[in-house]
């Protein structure tokens, strides 16, 4: 039996883990799941899962919740209670959104266990700190990100780090592509909510509609498969390809030394690679998002509009500058898309704010925790002090 910590369970790879989880008690048992604030929701799959512990991040809610539940179930609270429930699972999928994904990352790595690493944030703000976490002896971290997922298993098809020559990276395009700037600056919550191809979270929707998703997955394909990883290949940001792929379906690629292209197909749906983490180096017995290729159908490929998604090349930056410059960037673009889901500012100025605040970055190179924690907190100030100085900000949106 595989003990797995669900962490961030409410949320949308969360409750998705749950379902893979479902196709086979026999192999896999919940032993904790970690929620933000929603108590009631993550009370309900207590009910059901029967967990040994159950973690929440702040203690509004904490009596409800233990009212809510048998004695056998501990409720606990905060960063400690978390990271010994990850330690106690074998398997931790870490499905909680943003930089809050951090202590559920370290403790994970650090107890030596393997990682379900949805939380791409993690990676991409504390690079240095969860290399070294990786290193741990008996750590694994598996991709869960159905693009790293997919780079992940076109790479198995090979033996020498050095004959990796490049990887390709797929994207949607999401709600927006081939829209012209006039029409970008018009865009609202609803729209930009609404993906073609994949049901998301809000914020890595929004992500999505920005491209900024796509360029935080170049600075997390850098930190798994590239020069800072364990895997020893030497692929940095030159050597990685943007690919818009409207239908979805071909996840992302690797190309080798010999001129092939290995890619990773299926239809969207991220219970395939979550089932990918849990199983690894086995597969799940249930198929999720299996293509019928009795039915004809087209792939298109094409390249990104980048001067209308500016926040893919601000991702290509701060992955170049290094330190704790895609920390900045995270932080800067969750203050900004935060910003823009409560409709304080336009989705076209969330890439101003983002650059406004990586203009200003202190060249930290963010080697420990602490100096990755102040690098967050700093950002998010600048952030603030961007969105408060933004010419539009005392005129509202309407
Ligand atoms: N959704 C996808 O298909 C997908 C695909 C690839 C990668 N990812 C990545 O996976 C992560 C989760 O995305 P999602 O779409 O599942 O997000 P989501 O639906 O918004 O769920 C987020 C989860 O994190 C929890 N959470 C929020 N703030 C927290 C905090 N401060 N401390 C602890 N837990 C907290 C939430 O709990 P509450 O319900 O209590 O707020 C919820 O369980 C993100 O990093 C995203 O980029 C998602």
């Amino acid at each position: 039996m595989i003990d797995v910590c669900v962490a961030g369970s409410t949320g949308s790879i969360g409750t998705q883990t749950l379902d893979v989880i479902d196709t086979d008690p026999d192999r896999y048992r919940v032993s904790s799941l970690t929620a933000g604030s929603s108590w009631e929701a993550v009370a309900a799959q207590a009910l059901k899962y029967r967990p040994d512990t159950v973690v929440l991040a702040s203690d509004a809610n904490l009596h409800q919740l233990r009212d809510a539940l048998p004695q056998s179930i501990a409720v606990v609270v905060g960063e400690a209670a978390l990271a010994e429930a990850v330690a106690a699972a074998d398997v931790t999928i870490n499905g909680i959104v943003g930089f809050a994904g951090l202590p559920a990352t370290l403790a994970c790595l650090e107890a030596g266990k393997r990682l379900g690493l949805a939380n791409k944030e993690s990676l991409i703000a504390a690079g240095p700190v969860v290399q070294r976490a990786r290193r741990t002896p008996g750590a694994e971290l598996v991709p869960v990100d159905s693009e790293h997922a997919a780079i992940h298993q076109s790479l198995r098809s090979n033996h020498d780090p050095v004959r990796i020559k490049r990887l390709q990276i797929t994207a949607s395009g999401g709600p927006f592509r081939g829209k012209s700037a006039d029409e970008l600056a018009e865009v609202t919550v609803a729209a930009a909510l609404a993906h073609p191809t994949w049901a998301m979270g809000p914020k890595i929707t929004i992500d999505s509609s920005t491209l900024m998703n796509k360029g935080l997955e170049v600075i997390e394909a850098v930190e798994l498969f590239g020069a800072p990883s364990t895997m020893d290949t030497e692929l940095g940001f030159d050597d990685i390809d943007v690919v818009v792929h409207p239908q979805s379906i071909v996840h992302s690629m690797a190309t080798f030394s010999d001129g092939s292209t290995i890619a990773q197909l299926s239809n969207p749906n991220m219970r395939g690679p979550i089932g990918y983490a849990l199983a690894y180096p086995d597969r799940l017995a249930a198929p999720y998002g299996e293509i019928d290729w009795s039915q004809a159908q087209t792939l298109t490929f094409e390249p990104p509009d980048r001067a209308a998604f500016p926040c893919l090349d601000l991702a290509f930056a701060a992955g170049r500058i290094g330190g704790t410059a895609p920390a900045w960037l995270s932080a800067a673009n969750e203050v900004a898309v935060d910003a823009f889901l409560e409709e304080r500012i336009r989705w076209n100025e969330i890439p101003s704010i983002v650059e406004a605040v990586l203009t200003t970055h202190d060249g930290g190179m963010g080697e420990t925790l602490e100096s990755v924690l102040e690098g967050d907190s700093i950002a998010r100030i600048r952030a603030a002090e961007a969105l408060a100085s933004r010419p539009s900000s005392t005129q509202g949106l309407t």
